[in-house]
């Protein structure tokens, strides 16, 4: 059965005390529900420095899991302010954003490193949660579907088989990132095919229809379940709205209704 996520990217917010309460929040709120049911999965994405603390935290529990936001390509060595897989696997991560779309933005993070970093998350044994995104000019000029290949192409289509059917992509349009524009139902299911197909095409059915595919750009309680109920959307990566326990339980509710 195809995995269902919802993960939470919390960005750079909360201190250490509001990271903890919201998780354990959450996970009371969660109590009803049956995540194993239909293969539903909770992701927690926090600030680096809460990792370890919230990996105690979440220890030994299934189906939820924590991720870092960002990761180093190298094991190991001098980068000063950087953070191995290694390291984050060892605090209890499970799986590691890649590419979100304010790294490529503003730490300017290439196609290139992001295929290094890709590798590393595999090489460790972890998820990487792989975004793709289109800018708003791109969606004006009809070109999305040839950027997000082409972001596909550049940084995942060298691995192998085995490792593509490791890898979780997230379809983030930047346009709807923060922004309260969220692409509809109709554009999510069209992107979220059109990707499927991609890896259809360049691997094989079975590593197509086995992919999770989430969507993410102002995704919220009121409009997950119309999003969610598209026959490719398999969930969410979710941002504004992971920050607050109450909607960010509604939002794996409407997942697993699915
Ligand atoms: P928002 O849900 O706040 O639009 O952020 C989406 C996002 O960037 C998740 O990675």
């Amino acid at each position: 059965m195809k995995k269902r996520i919802v993960a939470g990217n919390w960005k750079m917010h909360k201190t250490s005390r509001e990271a903890e309460d919201l998780v354990k929040e959450v996970l009371e709120k969660l109590d009803t529900v049956d995540l194993k049911k239909h293969n539903n999965h909770v992701v927690f994405a926090p600030p680096f420095v809460y990792l370890q603390n919230l990996g105690k935290l979440l220890q030994g529990m299934t189906n939820i899991s924590l991720a870092a936001q960002n990761c180093h390509s190298e094991p190991k060595g001098a980068f000063t302010g950087e953070t191995a897989v290694q390291m984050l696997k060892d605090v209890g991560c499970e799986y590691v954003i890649v590419g979100h779309s304010e790294r490529r933005s503003y730490f300017k993070e290439s196609d290139a490193f992001l295929k290094q970093k890709t590798d590393a998350v595999l090489a460790a044994g972890l998820t990487p949660i792989f975004c793709c995104g289109e800018m708003l000019n791109d969606r004006k000029n009809g070109t999305q579907q040839s950027v997000i290949r082409e972001q596909l192409e550049q940084s995942l289509f060298h691995l192998e088989k085995a490792e593509m059917q490791r890898v979780v992509i997230a379809y983030e349009p930047v346009w709807a990132i923060g922004t309260g524009m969220t692409a509809s139902p109709e554009q999510a299911q069209e992107m979220h095919a059109f990707i499927r197909n991609t890896i259809e095409e360049v691997y094989d059915h079975n590593t197509a229809h086995h992919l999770t595919i989430l969507y993410g750009g102002s995704c919220n309680a009121q409009n997950a379940a119309s999003l969610f109920s598209n026959a490719d959307v398999d969930g969410g990566l979710i941002g504004g709205a992971s920050l607050v326990a109450d909607s960010f339980v509604e939002i794996i509710k409407a997942n697993s209704a699915q």
